[in-house]
């Protein structure tokens, strides 16, 4: 039984290019396009270094598009403040396949999803270069032993959150990010996915939530990041996990850590009333980074996740871009 469940799990894990990219949003339901007003990246790989300038919203190793000559969005996608948003990740940037395993994730990659935003002048300005964001939404495990991971995959790639009716006025770059744990045992290892999308939230408020850096608001040791044992996240299922980052900001000033789960296969008028509580967790983050490793882990999964640290060999290559919908990285 026991080792019936670890054949599982690595069999899972093997699929080391099972990733993903955040792609379309909707707005109170309304679909805004698909790739509209979202910087994709032209490959979608993960990062693992926590200190990368391109944690904030992608590119490097994963080139954004603009990387390959195409320009930046020029979309910028109005949302009222107190708006539902749906964020919609897919395996490629062709979107929802269903003939495709491995679309929207590649199941194993399990781990937290979360929402962030950080004010801008304007949210077609290209640099992103030291922005304060803060998180608005997150959902981690569940008591029931599910990964947010699941669900997104269970709800077709889709996940929804609330944009906070208080926040002000003005252009935000909407910041998605999913974590796959699967090669987190070691550090680097964990791998994070993260795009933004160019927002300009109406009818807000005129509160201001405390905002973190990004790179520094996470650092390789964090427990989220980090996790102690290998495979740990497949068998024993863990009894909790500390998701990275501050506390979702809320209006009312109180943190907010539960999560109301919505079984996917229901119908979409017969609402979860289920509201469960995530474990909490209110430590004191240390505001420095850990410096990456370029080592390669040595741990018992190796040979597995070695491939996902290629990605890191592409800043050194170049982009060459097929289509809208496909690009390389050539040496
Ligand atoms: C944001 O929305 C406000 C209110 O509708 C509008 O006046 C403003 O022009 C919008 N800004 C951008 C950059 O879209």
């Amino acid at each position: 039984m026991i080792a019936s469940s670890l054949l599982g799990a690595l069999a899972i894990v093997g699929s080391a290019y099972g990733h993903a990219i955040f792609q379309q949003l909707y707005v109170n339901g309304v679909d805004q396009g698909h790739l509209t007003g979202i910087r994709v990246p032209s490959y979608d790989g993960p990062l693992t270094d926590v200190t990368s300038f391109y944690m904030s919203c992608n590119g490097g190793p994963n080139p954004l598009n603009t990387a390959c000559g195409l320009p930046y969005p020029t979309t910028i996608i109005d949302i009222p403040a107190g708006a539902s948003v749906t964020a919609e990740w897919h395996h490629t940037l062709s979107g929802a396949n269903p003939s495709d395993s491995e679309d929207p994730i590649a199941k194993g990659h399990n781990g937290p999803i979360m929402a962030y935003l950080a004010k801008v002048n304007s949210a077609l300005q290209t640099d992103t270069t030291g922005l304060k964001w803060f998180k608005i939404w997150e959902d981690g495990l569940t008591s029931d032993g599910r990964w947010a991971v699941e669900r997104m995959i269970d709800n077709k790639g889709k996940v929804t959150f609330k944009i906070p009716t208080c926040i002000a006025s003005g252009n935000y770059f909407l910041r998605v990010e999913l974590i796959a744990l699967h090669g987190a045992s070691s550090y680097p290892g964990a791998q994070f996915y993260m795009e933004c999308a160019q927002i300009n939230i109406t009818g807000g408020g005129s509160a201001s939530p405390a905002t973190v850096s990004i790179p520094g608001a996470y650092s390789g040791s964090d427990p989220g990041v980090k996790i102690k044992q290998v495979f740990s996240i497949y068998y024993p299922v863990p009894t909790s996990y500390t998701i990275p980052g501050p506390r979702p900001f809320t209006c009312g000033g109180t943190t907010d850590t539960s999560t109301t789960y919505t079984p996917p296969t229901s119908s979409s008028t017969t609402k979860a009333s289920s509201s469960i509580t995530k474990a909490s967790s209110s430590t004191t983050k240390s505001s420095t980074p850990v410096p990456s490793s370029t080592s390669t882990p040595t741990t018992g999964g190796v040979a597995l996740y070695a491939l996902d640290l290629r990605p890191a060999l592409r800043e050194r290559q170049v982009c060459k871009v097929s289509n809208e919908y496909y690009s390389q990285c050539l040496p």
